[in-house]
């Protein structure tokens, strides 16, 4: 506990920014994230393709590749400097502590080992235990994510497997060593929504029962809205809404989430054309550090041509616009 009586957070992602230096310029994809996730908690991070969100869960997990590079900002876990740790400390970390789920499962299986090898070989690489003791694990972790017959499956290469189930062996494999931090990167979003919706609810549950903290990535802002404590809504590199998700499903304030919300399907628009954002992502190459979304935006005036600092209108919440909703136009 700090001093003002509050528990210091799991995770503490302060100013990130992410660039990738290419040719045609320098893309900020991420560019001045701030995230504060606490023990056990599930944080939804929204926004449209581009955003910057999967940059985000990939510089979390020490994960970008050139051209891209981390050049500013801080992260903490659990009170470690994350930037800071060397090759060795992150073999340590990843795939232990903190683990990572991809869109697809093809990042995290190998084609040509069988799913038991490489459950084993995931617990191996981190618990001294035995083969024996290793292979009850993964078959556990099977059973945990609602994985059938879990000896045959266990036997089974990736290709035998369908997409489904494929996605949850690798679920099972980030979750196997009782990660404290699990970044799911949108690993639902290539299968059937009734699928999608059976895995987020395995998922929610596990991580309350074990206290797992969850930061889910998605275009989807319902996904979310049925799973998250918080929500992060991205847009061009910046986080622009934060907050309890009722509280922003409720009344956001962002013109951006505003219009993500409009366009979710509901009982009340049922029948009606669903309302769609005006225009596209901006190019991350050419931002001119005004307002990223005034191009798109009905609310926009001169003062948008400086970008906006980050409001905090309550406890818990931000938001970075000069003119939000519920407010003056
Ligand atoms: N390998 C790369 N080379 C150059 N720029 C890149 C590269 N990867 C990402 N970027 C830049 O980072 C931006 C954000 O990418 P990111 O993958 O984080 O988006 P996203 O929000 O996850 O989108 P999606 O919903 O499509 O997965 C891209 O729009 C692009 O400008
Ligand atoms: S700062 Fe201006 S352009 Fe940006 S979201 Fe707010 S009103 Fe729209
Ligand atoms: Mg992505």
């Amino acid at each position: 506990m700090s001093e003002t009586g509050q528990a210091a957070p799991l995770l503490s992602v302060r100013n990130l920014r992410t660039h990738f230096h290419t040719r045609s310029g320098t893309a900020k994809a991420v560019d001045g994230v701030d995230i504060t996730l606490a023990r056990g908690e599930i944080l939804g991070l929204v926004g449209e393709s581009g955003s910057g969100k999967s940059i985000s869960g990939f510089s979390i997990m020490g994960l970008v590749d050139p051209p891209g590079r981390v050049v500013g900002g801080r992260i903490e876990f659990d009170g470690r400097d994350l930037l800071g740790l060397s090759d060795a400390e992150w073999r340590r970390l990843r795939g232990n502590e903190i683990a990572m789920i991809f869109q697809d499962p093809s990042m995290t299986l190998n084609p040509v080992l069988r799913v038991d090898t490489q459950m084993v070989e995931t617990v191996l690489a981190h618990a001294d235990v035995g083969r024996e003791e290793a292979l009850r694990r993964a078959r556990e972790a099977l059973v945990m994510v609602g994985i059938p017959s879990p000896d045959e499956r266990l036997r089974a290469y990736p290709f035998e497997l369908s997409g489904g189930m494929r996605q949850r062996v690798a679920i099972a494999i980030a979750l196997i060593n009782d990660p404290r931090l699990v970044i799911a990167d949108e690993p639902t979003t290539a299968l059937d929504v009734s699928i999608q919706g059976q895995i987020i609810h395995e998922m929610k549950k596990l991580c309350r029962r074990k206290g797992t903290a969850l930061i889910w990535v998605t275009h989807d802002l319902a996904v979310v809205a049925g799973l998250a404590d918080r929500i992060a809504v991205m847009y061009a590199g910046r986080v622009v809404e934060f907050g309890p998700t009722a509280d922003i499903i409720r009344r956001p304030l962002h013109p951006y989430t505003g219009g993500l919300i409009a366009s979710v399907p509901s009982r009340a628009t049922r029948g009606r054309r669903l309302h769609q954002i005006p225009g596209m992502t901006p190019s991350l190459s050419d931002l001119d550090g005004g307002c990223a979304f005034r191009t798109r935006c009905e609310r926009a005036s001169a003062a948008c041509a400086v970008a906006p600092e980050e409001s905090v209108p309550e406890p818990g919440r931000t938001f970075r616009c000069w003119h939000p909703l519920g407010g003056r136009a």
